[in-house]
Protein backbone atom coordinates (compact mmCIF):
# COMPACT_ATOMS: atom_id res chain seq x y z
CA UNK A 1 0.00 0.00 0.00
CA UNK A 2 1.25 3.17 -1.14
CA UNK A 3 0.98 4.69 2.70
CA UNK A 4 2.49 8.10 1.10
CA UNK A 5 0.10 9.32 -1.10
CA UNK A 6 -2.84 7.94 1.16
CA UNK A 7 -1.46 10.41 3.72
CA UNK A 8 -1.01 13.28 1.28
CA UNK A 9 -4.56 12.60 -0.70
CA UNK A 10 -6.53 12.87 2.82
CA UNK A 11 -4.28 16.13 4.05
CA UNK A 12 -5.49 17.69 0.42
CA UNK A 13 -8.99 16.67 0.46
CA UNK A 14 -9.77 17.13 3.89
CA UNK A 15 -7.94 20.82 4.11
CA UNK A 16 -10.09 21.39 0.46
CA UNK A 17 -13.37 20.91 1.72
CA UNK A 18 -12.49 23.05 4.67
CA UNK A 19 -11.55 25.65 2.25
CA UNK A 20 -13.72 25.70 -0.31
CA UNK A 21 -16.64 24.94 1.55
CA UNK A 22 -15.80 27.72 4.12
CA UNK A 23 -15.48 30.31 1.45
CA UNK A 24 -19.10 29.63 -0.37
CA UNK A 25 -20.52 29.28 3.20
CA UNK A 26 -19.26 32.56 3.46
CA UNK A 27 -20.01 34.02 0.08
CA UNK A 28 -23.57 32.27 -0.74
CA UNK A 29 -24.76 32.79 3.16
CA UNK A 30 -22.91 34.15 5.95
CA UNK A 31 -21.56 37.02 4.23
CA UNK A 32 -24.94 38.44 3.01
CA UNK A 33 -27.02 37.10 6.13
CA UNK A 34 -24.13 40.16 7.71
CA UNK A 35 -24.78 42.49 5.32
CA UNK A 36 -28.92 42.18 6.17
CA UNK A 37 -28.78 42.08 9.65
CA UNK A 38 -27.41 45.46 10.36
CA UNK A 39 -25.67 45.73 14.17
CA UNK A 40 -26.38 42.25 14.84
CA UNK A 41 -24.49 41.39 11.69
CA UNK A 42 -21.58 43.58 12.89
CA UNK A 43 -21.26 42.16 16.40
CA UNK A 44 -21.50 38.16 14.74
CA UNK A 45 -18.79 39.00 12.11
CA UNK A 46 -16.79 40.70 14.87
CA UNK A 47 -16.67 37.45 17.07
CA UNK A 48 -16.30 35.58 13.41
CA UNK A 49 -13.13 37.20 13.09
CA UNK A 50 -11.23 37.80 16.10
CA UNK A 51 -12.37 34.77 18.38
CA UNK A 52 -13.25 32.15 15.71
CA UNK A 53 -10.48 33.27 13.71
CA UNK A 54 -12.11 32.31 10.35
CA UNK A 55 -9.16 34.07 8.20
CA UNK A 56 -6.74 32.63 9.98
CA UNK A 57 -8.20 29.13 9.94
CA UNK A 58 -9.21 29.87 6.24
CA UNK A 59 -5.54 30.34 5.23
CA UNK A 60 -4.43 27.56 6.94
CA UNK A 61 -6.61 24.91 5.27
CA UNK A 62 -5.43 27.04 2.01
CA UNK A 63 -2.16 26.52 2.46
CA UNK A 64 -2.64 22.49 3.28
CA UNK A 65 -4.27 22.04 0.55
CA UNK A 66 -1.92 23.36 -1.87
CA UNK A 67 1.23 22.31 0.20
CA UNK A 68 -0.13 18.43 -0.06
CA UNK A 69 -1.31 19.48 -4.19
CA UNK A 70 1.81 20.31 -4.86
CA UNK A 71 3.58 17.46 -3.34
CA UNK A 72 1.37 14.95 -5.07
CA UNK A 73 1.93 16.97 -8.40
CA UNK A 74 5.55 16.55 -7.70
CA UNK A 75 5.67 12.91 -7.45
CA UNK A 76 3.13 12.45 -10.44
CA UNK A 77 5.10 14.08 -12.77
CA UNK A 78 8.27 12.57 -11.44
CA UNK A 79 9.45 16.64 -10.62
CA UNK A 80 7.79 17.53 -13.31
CA UNK A 81 9.67 15.82 -15.88
CA UNK A 82 7.53 12.63 -16.77
CA UNK A 83 4.74 12.13 -19.98
CA UNK A 84 2.10 12.73 -17.00
CA UNK A 85 2.37 16.46 -17.41
CA UNK A 86 1.08 16.13 -20.96
CA UNK A 87 -1.10 13.64 -20.46
CA UNK A 88 -5.45 15.01 -20.32
CA UNK A 89 -4.68 14.23 -16.26
CA UNK A 90 -1.82 15.81 -15.99
CA UNK A 91 -3.49 19.10 -17.94
CA UNK A 92 -6.29 18.90 -16.46
CA UNK A 93 -4.38 18.88 -12.76
CA UNK A 94 -2.59 21.73 -13.39
CA UNK A 95 -5.46 23.85 -14.49
CA UNK A 96 -7.43 22.92 -11.57
CA UNK A 97 -3.92 24.14 -9.36
CA UNK A 98 -3.98 27.35 -11.34
CA UNK A 99 -7.47 28.25 -10.73
CA UNK A 100 -6.62 27.19 -6.81
CA UNK A 101 -3.44 29.52 -6.68
CA UNK A 102 -5.88 32.63 -7.68
CA UNK A 103 -7.84 31.44 -5.23
CA UNK A 104 -5.59 31.95 -2.49
CA UNK A 105 -3.84 34.93 -3.90
CA UNK A 106 -7.84 37.01 -4.06
CA UNK A 107 -8.39 34.83 -0.46
CA UNK A 108 -4.86 36.44 0.96
CA UNK A 109 -6.72 39.94 -0.42
CA UNK A 110 -10.21 39.22 1.37
CA UNK A 111 -8.09 38.65 4.65
CA UNK A 112 -6.17 42.01 4.21
CA UNK A 113 -9.63 43.70 3.20
CA UNK A 114 -11.32 42.55 6.28
CA UNK A 115 -8.35 43.51 8.56
CA UNK A 116 -8.14 47.39 6.91
CA UNK A 117 -12.42 47.31 7.75
CA UNK A 118 -11.83 46.19 11.71
CA UNK A 119 -8.74 48.56 11.81
CA UNK A 120 -11.33 51.42 10.46
CA UNK A 121 -14.62 50.39 12.48
CA UNK A 122 -12.21 50.45 15.70
CA UNK A 123 -11.33 54.38 14.93
CA UNK A 124 -15.15 55.19 14.97
CA UNK A 125 -16.11 56.70 17.52
CA UNK A 126 -20.20 56.25 17.94
CA UNK A 127 -21.32 57.38 14.24
CA UNK A 128 -19.01 57.18 11.83
CA UNK A 129 -18.29 60.70 9.28
CA UNK A 130 -19.68 60.90 6.29
CA UNK A 131 -15.90 60.06 5.23
CA UNK A 132 -14.99 57.38 7.54
CA UNK A 133 -18.37 55.91 6.07
CA UNK A 134 -17.73 56.43 2.07
CA UNK A 135 -14.52 54.12 3.32
CA UNK A 136 -15.93 52.01 4.75
CA UNK A 137 -18.52 51.45 1.63
CA UNK A 138 -15.57 51.69 -0.61
CA UNK A 139 -13.73 48.37 1.33
CA UNK A 140 -17.16 46.75 1.40
CA UNK A 141 -16.92 46.72 -2.54
CA UNK A 142 -13.94 45.79 -2.71
CA UNK A 143 -14.08 42.64 -0.19
CA UNK A 144 -17.31 41.74 -1.94
CA UNK A 145 -15.70 41.66 -5.35
CA UNK A 146 -12.79 39.62 -4.28
CA UNK A 147 -14.90 37.10 -2.15
CA UNK A 148 -17.29 36.54 -5.70
CA UNK A 149 -13.56 36.30 -7.59
CA UNK A 150 -12.80 33.23 -5.14
CA UNK A 151 -15.59 31.74 -5.20
CA UNK A 152 -15.63 31.52 -8.88
CA UNK A 153 -11.99 30.32 -9.19
CA UNK A 154 -12.36 27.64 -6.46
CA UNK A 155 -15.64 26.34 -8.11
CA UNK A 156 -13.45 26.17 -11.44
CA UNK A 157 -10.80 24.72 -9.05
CA UNK A 158 -12.85 22.06 -7.70
CA UNK A 159 -14.37 21.23 -11.26
CA UNK A 160 -11.16 20.42 -12.89
CA UNK A 161 -9.33 18.60 -9.37
CA UNK A 162 -13.13 15.94 -9.98
CA UNK A 163 -12.75 15.29 -13.92
CA UNK A 164 -8.83 15.59 -14.26
CA UNK A 165 -8.01 11.83 -13.79
CA UNK A 166 -10.63 11.19 -16.84
CA UNK A 167 -9.89 14.30 -19.42
CA UNK A 168 -8.64 12.28 -22.94
CA UNK A 169 -7.04 15.69 -24.94
C1 LIG B 1 -9.42 24.25 -4.45
C2 LIG B 1 -8.43 23.51 -4.05
C3 LIG B 1 -8.33 22.05 -4.36
C4 LIG B 1 -9.26 21.05 -4.17
C5 LIG B 1 -10.64 21.17 -3.55
C6 LIG B 1 -8.66 19.82 -4.65
C7 LIG B 1 -9.28 18.58 -4.62
C8 LIG B 1 -8.74 17.42 -5.12
C9 LIG B 1 -9.40 16.15 -5.18
C10 LIG B 1 -10.83 15.87 -4.68
C11 LIG B 1 -8.56 15.26 -5.75
C12 LIG B 1 -8.83 13.77 -6.06
C13 LIG B 1 -9.12 13.61 -7.55
C14 LIG B 1 -8.95 12.22 -8.08
O1 LIG B 1 -8.41 11.35 -7.40
O2 LIG B 1 -9.37 11.97 -9.23
C15 LIG B 1 -7.34 15.97 -6.05
C16 LIG B 1 -6.24 15.40 -6.63
C17 LIG B 1 -5.09 16.07 -6.92
N1 LIG B 1 -4.82 17.41 -6.68
FE1 LIG B 1 -6.09 18.76 -5.93
N2 LIG B 1 -7.40 20.10 -5.11
C18 LIG B 1 -7.16 21.45 -4.96
C19 LIG B 1 -6.01 22.14 -5.27
C20 LIG B 1 -4.85 21.57 -5.79
C21 LIG B 1 -3.59 22.26 -6.03
C22 LIG B 1 -3.33 23.72 -5.73
C23 LIG B 1 -2.72 21.33 -6.54
C24 LIG B 1 -1.28 21.48 -6.96
C25 LIG B 1 -0.48 22.44 -6.54
C26 LIG B 1 -3.42 20.07 -6.64
C27 LIG B 1 -2.90 18.89 -7.11
C28 LIG B 1 -3.55 17.67 -7.16
C29 LIG B 1 -2.96 16.44 -7.72
C30 LIG B 1 -1.61 16.29 -8.35
C31 LIG B 1 -3.93 15.44 -7.56
C32 LIG B 1 -3.80 13.97 -7.98
C33 LIG B 1 -3.33 13.15 -6.80
C34 LIG B 1 -3.24 11.66 -7.13
O3 LIG B 1 -2.36 11.29 -7.92
O4 LIG B 1 -4.02 10.89 -6.61
N3 LIG B 1 -4.70 20.26 -6.15
N4 LIG B 1 -7.47 17.27 -5.65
Amino acid sequence: MNYLMMTLRVIHIFAGIFWVGGTLIMTFFVGPTIGATAEAGQKFAGHLMSRMKYSQRMAAAAGLTLLAGAILFWIDSDGFTSAWLSSGAGKGFSIGAGFAIIGFGTGIMIGRTIKAMGQLGAQFQGKPTPEQAAQMQALAKKQTQYTNITAAVLIFAVLFMAIARYLVF
